[in-house]
């Protein structure tokens, strides 16, 4: 059987999205565990609620020891040796020893089209650069911020009179879709990655 585990900061409602989908699709995984870097973070009430295993490896604690922080983290993932990790709002960078550890295993969500608006604010960048079209990506996480091969795309138009709060409301129903989907074209091994592109076979 397949394992996964989350990594969020946030409120987790693209961890609902993925959990909700795989248990109504009933797929053959584990959901082993959601770690935050946030003792706050609702994702970790969401994940008891679920009856997901929780664990917090709160980044205060190692503000002055962000090495360590990043040690405690790996040695976590190792122990519970998921075969995708699923970053669903965790808003840190992850060291080169854990990407290299999970290579086209780790799928990360962005509000934005990528390549446009990496980092934080991808909504508030959109809105100020004044493009038509935002969205949100599922992509392979690589060295180098919300870059690597892209699994899926979504696209939201910005109007006018688009606010953040809308945009952002919009964008998080189009992710609730594009995620689960792309978890469960890795579930099912539908996915293969060649350079940059990423084949879903049928
Ligand atoms: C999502 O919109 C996700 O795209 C974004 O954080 C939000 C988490 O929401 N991630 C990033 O900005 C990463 N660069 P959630 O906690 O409700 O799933």
């Amino acid at each position: 059987m397949k394992k996964i585990v989350f990594l969020c900061s946030g409120r987790g409602s693209n961890f609902r999205a993925v959990v909700e989908h795989i248990r109504a699709r009933k797929f053959d995984v584990e959901i082993a565990g959601l770690i935050s870097d946030k003792t706050d973070a609702g994702a970790l009430e969401l994940a008891k609620s679920f009856g997901v295993p929780t664990f917090t490896i709160p980044f205060e604690k190692y503000r002055q020891e962000k090495e360590k922080f990043h040690l405690e983290m790996e040695k976590l993932l190792v122990e519970l040796a998921p075969h995708l990790i699923v970053t669903a709002g965790y808003m840190r960078i992850l060291p080169t020893a854990i990407i290299n550890r999970f290579v086209n295993r780790m799928i990360n969500i962005h509000p934005s089209l990528l390549p446009s608006f990496k980092g934080l604010k991808a909504i508030e960048q959109a809105i100020d650069y004044g493009v038509r079209y935002t969205g949100c990506t599922t992509h392979f996480v690589e060295e180098g911020m919300d870059s690597g091969a892209i699994i899926l795309q979504s696209i939201v138009e910005i109007l006018p009179n688009s606010t953040v709060s809308d945009l952002t409301a919009k964008i998080h129903a189009e992710e609730h879709k594009i995620l689960p989907l792309s978890v469960e074209y890795f579930l099912t091994d539908r996915i293969e990655v060649s350079g940059r592109k990423v084949i879903i076979r049928e």
